[in-house]
C-alpha cells in the first residue's frame, strides 16, 4: 500500500538512530563509548524524583489540562518577563513544541529560514508542516546575517534561531540577533528560538535570548526544555513561550494530539523549577572543565572551533577523509576501530565533519580520545 507523500519525503531522526544501535553493541558485550546522543551523564536531581514519586501515590494519573498543569505554567511564565500562563504551553519535549511550532505557522509552500549545520529534526518538521527549509550557511559557526538577509524571498514565513548551538556549541552574540529581529520585523515574519541549552553557556558570557528583545515578542516563539538542563531526557518535558493567540492554537493542535503531556511527570519538572540554581551552576561548572578537556584533546586531533555552550564539539575532520569517503564513512570507521561513537557531521547539514557530545564521565571521555588518537 502506497503511504502518504507526506511521510515518504519525511527521513527519521538521524541522531536517534543510535540509541538502538548503542543499545545493540552493548548488548554483545562490546566496550562501546557512545559520544553520539545529546544527554548528560548526570542522575536526575533527587527533588525531582521525589515530587514525581509523590505525584503518583496521590494518583495524580489522570488526564489534565492539555496546555500544561496551571502551577508548572505560572511557575515557567514568572520566568519571561511581562508573560502570563496563557503564553505558556508544555509539550512532550521541546521537539514536540518545535513541531506544533511549524504545523501552527506554515501554510503549504512557506519557507523557513534555518542556519547550517543544524539540528537533525528541524527541517523535517518544517517539511511535516508542508514548509520548505531553505538553508543558509553560518561562518565560523557564527550567523552569516547578510547570507540570511539574501534568503528572504515573498515566501518566508519565519527563522530559526539555535543558540547555544547544537551541533557547533556557538552562541550568538546581542548585535547579530538584534539585526535578525530588525530583519523579522522588516518583513514580518516569525522568530522561532530554540533555547534548549540556555543555561549551559561557559566562560561566564551571557547568553542572550531572542526574548531579551522587546520589541519582537509579538512575533517571538521561544522553545525551552527540561531535558539538558535537569538529566530529565526520558521524562519528556519541554515548553514554548508564545504570543497568546499562537499558543492558543498550538493548544488546539494538541487537544487532537497527544492531549496532556503525562501529568505525573509536569509534578517533576514543577519540583526541578523550585529548586535554586546551585546544582545546575555546579553542572555547568563541570561541562566548562569537560569542554575544556575536550577541546584540548579534539583540536589536538583536527581543527576545531571552541564552542562556548551546549555540549558539542564540531571538529573539522576532512584531513583525515579517505577519497570519496564522507563523515558518515569516517564516523562508521571510528566505530568499527576504536568502539567510540560520534554523528557525522552530514546528519546536521555540514559534511567533513563529526559532532562529539563531551556530557560524558571523563574517564570515559579521555579514554575515548585515547582509542581515536590511536586508531588515527
Ligand atoms: C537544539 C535542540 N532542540 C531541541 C531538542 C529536543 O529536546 P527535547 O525534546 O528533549 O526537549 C534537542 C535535543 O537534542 C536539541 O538538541
Amino acid at each position: 500500500m502506497k503511504l502518504a507523500n507526506r511521510i515518504q519525503t519525511v527521513e527519521g531522526s538521524k541522531t536517534a538512530r543510535f540509541i538502538p544501535l548503542l543499545e545493540d553493541l552493548k548488548r554483545q558485550g562490546r566496550p562501546v563509548i557512545s559520544l553520539a546522543i545529546g544527554e548528560p551523564a548526570y542522575d536526575t536531581p533527587a527533588p525531582v524524583i521525589d515530587a514525581t514519586k509523590r505525584a503518583l501515590d496521590r494518583q495524580e494519573t489522570r488526564y489534565s489540562d492539555m496546555a500544561g498543569l496551571s502551577d508548572l505554567r505560572a511557575a515557567l511564565a514568572g520566568r519571561f518577563d511581562g508573560c502570563r500562563p496563557e503564553n505558556i504551553v508544555v509539550f512532550n519535549g521541546s521537539k514536540q513544541a518545535l513541531y506544533a511550532i511549524f504545523q501552527t505557522i506554515c501554510d503549504p509552500g512557506d519557507e523557513v529560514i534555518i542556519p547550517l549545520p543544524c539540528w537533525v529534526s528541524f527541517a523535517e518538521q518544517v517539511k511535516l508542516a508542508g514548509g520548505e527549509p531553505v538553508f543558509v550557511h553560518t561562518k565560523d559557526h557564527q550567523l552569516n546575517v547578510d547570507a540570511i538577509t539574501a534568503a528572504v524571498t515573498d515566501s518566508t514565513r519565519a527563522i530559526l534561531i539555535n543558540s547555544p548551538n547544537n551541533p557547533t556549541g556557538a552562541v550568538y552574540p546581542r548585535q547579530d540577533l538584534a539585526r535578525i529581529a530588525r530583519l523579522a520585523m522588516d518583513h514580518n515574519l516569525f522568530l522561532v528560538s530554540d533555547e534548549a541549552y540556555d543555561f549551559f553557556v561557559y566562560d561566564n558570557r551571557h547568553c542572550t535570548s531572542l526574548f531579551d528583545l522587546e520589541a519582537v515578542r509579538d512575533r517571538l516563539i521561544v522553545t525551552r526544555s527540561f531535558s539538558k538542563h535537569y538529566a530529565m531526557t526520558g521524562f519528556r518535558v519541554g515548553y514554548a513561550v508564545a504570543p497568546v493567540d499562537v499558543a492558543a492554537a498550538m493548544v488546539r493542535l494538541q487537544s487532537h494530539l497527544t492531549g496532556n503531556v503525562c501529568t505525573f511527570v509536569q509534578h517533576g519538572a514543577l519540583a526541578a523549577l523550585e529548586m535554586d540554581d546551585g546544582l545546575l551552576i555546579q553542572r555547568r561548572a563541570d561541562l566548562q572543565r569537560k569542554r575544556d578537556l575536550a577541546f584540548e584533546h579534539v583540536s589536538g586531533l583536527f581543527p576545531c572551533i571552541r564552542p562556548q555552550g551546549a555540549f558539542y564539539l564540531f571538529p573539522d575532520v576532512s584531513g583525515h577523509l579517505n577519497r570519496g569517503e564522507t563523515s558518515g564513512d569516517f564516523a562508521a570507521r571510528i566505530l568499527e576501530k576504536t568502539e567510540v561513537a560520534v554523528v557525522p557531521g552530514e546528519d546536521f547539514g555540514m559534511d567533513g565533519h563529526v559532532r562529539i557530545c563531551f556530557a560524558a564521565p571523563e574517564d570515559q571521555l579521555l579514554d575515548a580520545f585515547k582509542r581515536i588518537r590511536g586508531a588515527l
